[in-house]
């Protein structure tokens, strides 16, 4: 799939997703799992470059969920380590590009000073960029997000009755952050994992067997080419065959 067959005017602004397939990209060549994540290092790089030459504005990855913590031991510490050493070497790549590192999750103990600090750095570096927002997902969870949002309106005081949609959206962890348009995930698994949950409400959903470590910017390019075929109602009917709207009993 090649670019020049989107169209250009209806490119998602938002696209996340959920990296997945690593460890069974590893075992079913006979390599640990950890091999998986490194092999998904070159596939995050090219959808990133695939992004930003279509002019995607934002791009969202889950990197890793507060579920993850529940992996063998090895395999967690290499995820924390993988992840500092692609800040380390990804960072000023990413800066030259033009693209503002974001990350979204819980600044728990269990996240490691030193991962913390660069992703500080990372933020800092990259604040003034504009061609495009990468989000990286870490120690994420869409409920843990939505607790953490929820504490903060509690500790806002204020009233129940003046609680909106827009009071909780507006203490998740970047309120700047616009709703995915896409939600792509790799290696057939259906589900959104804890991705996302209040975000993902009228995303599109794409989902393929792929293996994140074999998906590249062509794959992107599908899932938008499928994106672009989509009708997005938002509740309301086909504006094809829209009639009047529903006035309430008269
Ligand atoms: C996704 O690949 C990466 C992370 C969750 C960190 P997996 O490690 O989940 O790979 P599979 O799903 O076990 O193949
Ligand atoms: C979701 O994948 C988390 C990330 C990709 C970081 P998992 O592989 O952890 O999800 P489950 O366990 O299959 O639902
Ligand atoms: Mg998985």
């Amino acid at each position: 799939m090649i670019a020049a067959a989107l169209d250009p005017g209806r490119v998602p602004s938002h696209v996340a997703c959920v990296m997945d397939g690593n460890g069974r990209w590893a075992q079913s060549r006979g390599l640990p799992r950890t091999a998986g994540h490194r092999a998904g290092e070159e596939a995050l790089f090219d959808v990133v470059e695939g992004a930003l030459d279509i002019g995607v504005e934002w791009l969202t990855v889950y990197a890793f969920s507060t579920e993850n913590w529940r992996r063998p031991a090895d395999e967690v510490r290499f995820l924390l380590e993988f992840n500092e050493e692609i800040l380390l070497r990804r960072r000023d790549e990413l800066h030259e590009r033009g693209v503002r590192i974001r990350f979204v999750g819980r600044r728990d103990r269990r996240v490691p000073r030193r991962l913390l600090n660069l992703m500080d750095d990372a933020i800092d570096i990259t604040q003034h960029n504009r061609d495009m927002t990468l989000t990286i997902a870490f120690n994420y969870g869409g409920r843990a997000e939505i607790v953490d949002a929820v504490r903060a309106v509690v500790s806002s005081g204020i009233s129940p009755d003046r609680i909106t949609e827009r009071t909780i959206a507006r203490r998740l962890y970047d309120p700047e952050m616009p709703e995915p348009d896409l939600m792509i995930r790799t290696s057939g698994e259906c589900r959104t994992s804890n991705f996302l949950l209040w975000e993902l409400a009228y995303s599109e959903l794409y989902f393929t067997d792929t293996a994140w470590p074999d998906f590249r910017r062509g794959d992107l390019f599908e899932a938008i080419r499928v994106f672009q075929e989509r009708e997005r109602r938002f509740g309301q009917v086909s504006p094809n065959g829209a009639g009047a709207a529903y006035n309430g009993d008269r």
